[in-house]
């Protein structure tokens, strides 16, 4: 009996041997597949042009950037280790508020799947659909890796059956956003694919990256960004644009590189790689030396001569990009690395600075700078803008700091991520506007809050050249805009269901573990969830300077909430191990991409 029983022990042992290599060495395909380059290509779908896409400019071979092929070197740790424990009271709060972010976003998923199956996006008022993303399913491909984080394992499977009715060879729009594109269905696909391993996602993401190249097809090999994609079908000719912005040029890093680890194909990998040595050899010719404008000709290959830098809204992922690639390829390409520290140092002297608030909250906004370098001089001037968008840097900073072991971006990252939690938080419905200005402070260690002063600046911005406004209409606009203390204006009232702030919030409490994060993020979530709620799902908001009863909705859903908003927020109240920041990196799209790891 015993001798039977252990070998039948041995049995199952050697049987879970073989499995556990069988699903390990599946597992790691991916990184086989970099080491030895053209080990896994599966097949193009059936019906996808694109992979028989004639080029005019094709890449020789011998000029190819491939991926280093030496072991992957051990990065610092990124997440808080040990995470600081919980009492039972937390753990039971963190799950109740874990389960409300899954409720919400069940529910928009369902109103998806009942009134606009297969469209971009459903119209969470009326009911509708949209189609700004190509109409190919931009929702659907969006929450693919958030269904399966949050363990929805029969609507993963749905979708993914669907996945066979999206086809990539056309579309109605004129134009499509090459961005967006990647950002979105590529790397929708690529995360999902990580994730669950399903070969059917890995098919689709080949799809999407075989469309995509064919926009890379033009005399110098920099990307058509607003692009024609019929047209290109057809095999009409293309050039690069000569006014470009810098995130659309230079967010394909992440999504490309990793296309060509689990694929082996260095094309894509080629692509990406020629862009950044472009921007790479400009960076210290800038008109605000280290870091690229917003706006770059890809034609002419000119990227140094406008004036405006920022980290926020139409350069900010490339930026992004810099310590995330660095990150993804398991410190292998070293110049990531340098790029992103001289453009920090040059971001956090030039845009950083700290606003005036009630309270004197000793907090960060990264403005815009616009500069101009001549003889080596460079003038700078300051526009004290916060963005929604921009709330990402401190997520950046924190990451990037973590990773190169700077502490002081850490401490930037952090003041920058309590600048955005302060700007929710000053509003009334409890959500960040879009854009705002505020006063921005002499000095970054003291500033004391000053009513005078506010409305001074109030004053100065309504003037406009000989109309000047008194100071007493100032204080008539302040009520008339409902303009909380510490803003000045507010030219963008809306908000778009964005996930930027609870991104950064994410990031740094991974990193920090501080505790009132979380509750930061939970008041975040009930403003959210409470002001944006319709009978269908959640809508954007035209102005979140009103009270309540007077709240209007867009009756738009942008993908992003279902593939980044709900997402961050549901990872915000997980185990810290889940989607651990030491396996994965988020592309600009909230989509997690595995890492290569030593
Ligand atoms: C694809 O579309 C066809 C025709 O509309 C439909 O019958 C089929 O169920 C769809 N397949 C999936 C997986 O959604
Ligand atoms: C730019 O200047 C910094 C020093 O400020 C230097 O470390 C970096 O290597 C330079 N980058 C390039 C591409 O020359």
């Amino acid at each position: 009996m015993l001798s039977l029983t252990r070998r039948r022990n041995s049995l199952y042992l050697l049987a879970g041997l073989i499995f556990t290599f069988v699903f390990l060495s599946y597992r790691n395909l991916p990184r086989d597949a970099l080491l030895r380059p053209g080990t896994k290509q599966p097949p193009s779908p059936p019906g996808s042009r694109w992979s028989l896409h004639k080029p005019h400019h094709p890449i020789p071979p011998s000029s190819l950037h491939r991926l280093p092929t030496t072991p992957p070197l051990s990065l610092p740790r990124i997440q808080k280790h040990p995470f600081p424990p919980e009492s039972p009271t937390e753990l039971g709060n963190r799950l109740i508020r874990q389960q409300r972010v899954k409720d919400t976003f069940l529910r928009c998923w369902s109103s998806y799947r009942s009134h606009a199956w297969l469209s971009d996006e459903l119209r969470p008022v009326s009911g509708g659909k949209r189609n700004p993303f190509g109409g190919w399913g931009a929702t659907l491909v969006d929450s693919l890796d958030t269904l399966w984080i949050m363990g929805l394992r029969a609507e993963f499977n749905e979708a993914v059956e669907a996945l066979g009715n999206i086809s990539f060879d056309s579309t109605r729009l004129r134009e499509v956003s090459v961005f967006e594109t990647n950002i979105r269905y590529l790397g929708g696909f690529l995360a999902a694919y990580d994730l669950s391993g399903d070969e059917r996602l890995l098919a689709k993401a080949k799809e999407v990256g075989e469309m995509l190249y064919a926009a890379f097809d033009t005399p110098n090999r920099m990307p058509v960004t607003r692009w024609d994609l019929n047209g290109a079908a057809r095999g009409r000719r293309q050039m690069a644009g000569e006014h470009v912005l810098l995130a659309e040029l230079g967010t394909f890093g992440l999504e490309f590189t990793r296309l060509s680890m689990v694929t082996g194909e260095m094309k894509w990998f080629d692509a990406a790689q020629r862009i950044t040595g472009a921007l790479r050899r400009v960076q210290n010719e800038t008109q605000l030396p280290g870091m690229w404008p917003v706006v770059v000709d890809a034609r002419g290959m000119k990227f140094g001569a406008h004036g405006d830098h920022t980290l926020g809204a139409m350069a900010d992922s490339w930026f992004e990009y810099l310590p995330k690639m660095y990150a993804l390829v398991g410190g292998l390409l070293p110049e990531y690395k340098e790029m992103y520290e001289v453009a920090m140092s040059t971001a956090i002297r030039h845009n950083l600075f700290r606003p005036m608030v009630p309270g004197d909250a000793d907090i960060l906004m990264a403005g815009l700078v616009h500069a101009k370098t001549s003889d080596g001089q460079t003038r700078t001037s300051l526009r004290p803008e916060g963005q929604h968008l921009v709330c990402f840097a401190g997520g950046l900073l924190a990451l990037g700091g973590r990773l190169i072991e700077k502490q002081l971006h850490v401490d930037k990252g952090e003041k920058i991520t309590d600048g955005c939690v302060w700007a929710y938080k000053a509003m009334p419905l409890g959500i960040m506007p879009e854009t705002f200005y505020v006063v921005p402070c002499e000095s970054i260690l003291e500033c004391k809050w000053d009513e005078k002063k506010w409305v001074q600046a109030v004053m100065e911005l309504g003037s406009s050249g000989e109309d000047k406004l008194s100071f007493e209409k100032a204080k008539q606009l302040i009520d008339y805009k409902r303009l909380p203390k510490g803003f000045t204006a507010i030219p963008d009232t809306r908000y778009h269901l964005r996930p930027e702030a609870i991104e950064s919030v994410f990031v740094l409490y991974r990193i920090t573990g501080r505790k009132d994060l979380m509750e930061s993020a939970w008041d975040m979530f009930q403003a959210i969830d409470s002001h944006t709620r319709t009978e269908l799902a959640n809508s954007a908001l035209m102005d979140v300077t009103v009270t309540d009863e007077a709240v209007t909705l867009s009756d738009t859903m942008e993908s992003f909430w279902l593939g980044e908003t709900l997402k961050y927020f549901y990872l915000m109240f997980s185990e810290p191990d889940l989607i651990s920041l030491d396996e994965y990196v988020f592309n600009t799209e909230a989509h997690p991409l595995q890492r290569l790891l030593p």
